[in-house]
């Protein structure tokens, strides 16, 4: 059992990351922050509390509109910041049109983990996702193995669903990859997934694996426009905790994420999704897979995608 993780961000997400660890029995203690008045973390704690002696959980949870609840916590999830939402006229922002209110609350969220939790690993769930964990990185002045961003999780689990569902066979037979900015131009790697270790055009036509990996690439927007209001949260949150489960247990699990390259992929100095092993130490390796011509050139789209988010966050000083 993790001793304590703390998150930032009671919404949606926040919300079902704490119902989620108390379910698993996943740490001792949860301290929430969140802004919202009149006290909304410790409403949010308070509800959730009452349930655990229903789940026979001995959870303590505390919820503050400050950053001291995070104090010790091992591992610290940041979800704070405005979601996508629907415009009257049916369209939704972009993850990047959020940067600049997000930029503002991600500062305040470095400083509050800084001071509280330093040793903290971090997981950062904000959008846009790349920008904001490279914020944070910068801000924080982190360990690079010790921060990261969730997003090759979910996106990888999106392919994998939608391409289960197409084939006719069970989400555990699947394994594939996404790499690249969680954002439009993310690029799911054909050429490593697989059905039961089979390639997955054994399955699938190549008609159909193409709209499914346009589908993967939008898929956030098209929840938000589902929803009108708000972002995806459950899958988001689960994606979360695969990662902490993966630190905490020391697995050593090969799972996609957006870590800070130096080198890998041709990439210096940015967060991006690729797959890495997780384990006591947080980030102990980045994989390299092998791309075709196409995916290379994809993932180069991306990164130049990433790299534009990211000097617009270094001008915002
Ligand atoms: C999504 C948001 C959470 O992809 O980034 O649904």
């Amino acid at each position: 059992m993790i001793n304590k993780i703390g998150i930032v961000g009671g919404g949606n997400i926040g919300g079902v990351l704490v119902s989620e660890i108390v379910s698993r029995r996943l740490a001792r203690n949860v301290g929430l922050v969140d802004v919202a008045p009149p006290e909304f973390a410790k409403g949010k704690c308070l509800d959730i509390a009452e349930a655990t002696p229903v789940y026979g959980a001995d959870v303590n949870l505390e919820g503050s509109k400050t950053y001291e609840v995070l104090a010790g916590a091992d591992f610290v999830i940041n979800t704070a910041g405005v979601p996508r939402k629907a415009k009257p006229d049916g369209t939704f922002p972009s993850r990047e049109e959020l940067l600049a209110t997000n930029l503002k609350i991600t500062d305040l969220v470095a400083a509050g983990i800084k001071k509280y939790a330093p040793n903290a690993f971090v997981i950062s769930i904000a959008n846009p996702l790349d920008a904001i964990v490279y914020r944070l990185f910068k801000k924080m002045k982190a360990k690079p193995h010790r921060i990261m961003g969730m997003a090759g999780v979910l996106d990888s689990a999106r392919y994998k669903y939608f391409v289960a569902e197409a084939a006719g066979v069970s989400v555990e037979n699947l394994e594939a990859v996404v790499l690249g900015g969680h954002g439009d131009t993310m690029v799911p790697i054909r050429s490593a997934s697989r059905i039961y270790g089979l390639p997955v055009e054994q399955f699938v036509s190549k008609t159909k694996l193409a709209k499914i990996e346009a589908r993967t690439r939008a898929a956030g927007g098209e929840v938000v426009g589902l929803l009108g209001s708000g972002s995806a949260f459950v899958s988001p949150a689960i994606s979360a905790l695969e990662m902490v489960e993966a630190i905490a247990f020391d697995k050593k699990k090969i799972i996609p994420v957006a870590a800070y390259l130096q080198g890998e992929y041709g990439v210096k100095g940015l967060f991006l999704g690729v797959p890495v092993i997780l384990g006591k130490d947080g980030i102990e390796k980045i994989i390299k897979i092998k791309l075709t011509a196409d995916e290379k050139k994809a993932l180069k789209n991306s990164i130049n995608a990433v790299k534009k988010t990211c000097a617009e966050v270094d001008k915002n000083k």
